[in-house]
């Protein structure tokens, strides 16, 4: 097999090969982030300016080249998935009461709470009304069933809001939902409008699974062990809101029982000093959970290459290998 590190595609040649499709997104962004009520364009405007990395529309374009597509309706779908991600960023920062995004302040940190709701809710509607336009019912069901299960994802890990004790499966299945059925997603998408066989559409939703959920994993891993410049969110905030990651998991299953006292004391009390996140990172990385985590990402984009096997050699086929690796080493 064809390993990425074979490949010699950089970042920058893989943005080249997508450059004028992705400039068309930007415009679709725009255009379909206007409104007649002010306030609304004002969110959607913030929100534009405010970049992103854009991975969601790049492995729908890829996919969707990688079956021999090549057309406005990538474009569009590419606008919708993007529309898609950012609406669960709003509705995601309400839910974590976070207060950066993107290296700014997130919309609930300037607009409030009650008005960040509703901004989610309008840019959902608005990813539907332009899927719908396509007219294509597999397309809308696909992006109505994935969405559905990034609810219920937020809505499993706000059940095990604060407990030390999850499994490393719930944990998973959380992730799956609420980050990697969307890759999953963009990727069969890219199947779909290339009309690929049923198995070639498997392979790439498994593709997309697999990479988000390496992606995810990356994004809990960089919130122990970046900085908020890079990442353009505060690090060390998933256990201060709540949510147990597997850095966390792996500890509380590896550590001796006062160790474990303590960081359960720590969450159950909310007593978040610069000391004892100090002390819980590094029980963290003692316990090699950090390295563990990022060798199961490893393992994730490992088994994203192997989905490949089965199509023909092309530069596209070579930028989706190359990502799997891009998406676990990236720092932001
Ligand atoms: C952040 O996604 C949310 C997660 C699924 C971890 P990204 O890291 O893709 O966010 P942007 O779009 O680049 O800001
Ligand atoms: C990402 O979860 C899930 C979404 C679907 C938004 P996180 O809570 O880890 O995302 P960040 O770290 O806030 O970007
Ligand atoms: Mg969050
Ligand atoms: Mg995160």
């Amino acid at each position: 097999m064809k390993t990425a590190s074979d490949v010699s595609l950089t970042p920058n040649d893989i943005f080249r090969l997508l450059e004028s499709d992705l400039q068309k997104i930007e415009v679709g962004l725009k255009k379909s982030a206007k409104s007649a009520f002010p306030l609304v364009n004002d969110i959607n405007k913030y929100l534009h300016n405010s970049g992103g990395k854009r991975f969601r529309p790049i492995f729908l374009l890829l996919s969707s080249k990688l079956c021999g597509f090549e057309g406005e309706p990538a474009i569009a779908l590419g606008v919708v998935v993007e529309l898609i991600h950012v609406a669960t960023l709003v509705h995601d920062d309400i839910i974590d009461n976070a207060d950066v995004r993107r290296g700014r302040p997130s919309v609930n940190a300037k607009w409030g709470n009650q008005v960040s709701v509703l901004a989610g809710d309008w840019l959902y509607m608005t990813s539907f009304s332009l899927a719908l336009k396509l007219r294509n019912f597999r397309v809308l069901d696909l992006l109505i069933g994935i969405t559905r299960k990034m609810v219920e994802g937020e809505l499993m890990q706000l059940e095990k809001h604060g407990r030390t004790n999850i499994s490393i499966g719930e944990q998973l299945e959380i992730s799956q939902r609420k980050t990697a059925d969307l890759f999953s997603a963009c990727s069969g998408l890219g199947a779909i409008l290339g009309n690929a066989d049923a198995e070639k559409e498997e392979k790439l939703r498994s593709y997309g699974r697999s990479i988000g959920m390496a992606f995810q994993l990356i994004d809990d891993l960089l919130d122990y062990t970046s900085n908020e410049d890079t990442l353009g969110k505060p690090v060390l905030k998933d256990l201060e809101e709540g949510k147990t990651t597997l850095p966390i998991i792996y500890l509380m299953q590896r550590a001796k029982p006062e160790e474990q006292n303590f960081v359960r004391e720590v969450v159950r009390t909310r007593n978040f000093t610069l000391e004892n996140k100090r002390e819980i990172i590094q029980l963290v990385c003692s316990y090699g959970a950090l390295n563990d985590l990022k060798n199961l990402a490893e393992q994730y984009a490992v088994q994203a290459k192997r989905t490949l096997l089965g199509f023909t050699d092309s530069i596209y086929r070579e930028a989706l290998l190359k990502l799997t690796e891009f998406v676990v080493r990236r720092d932001k």
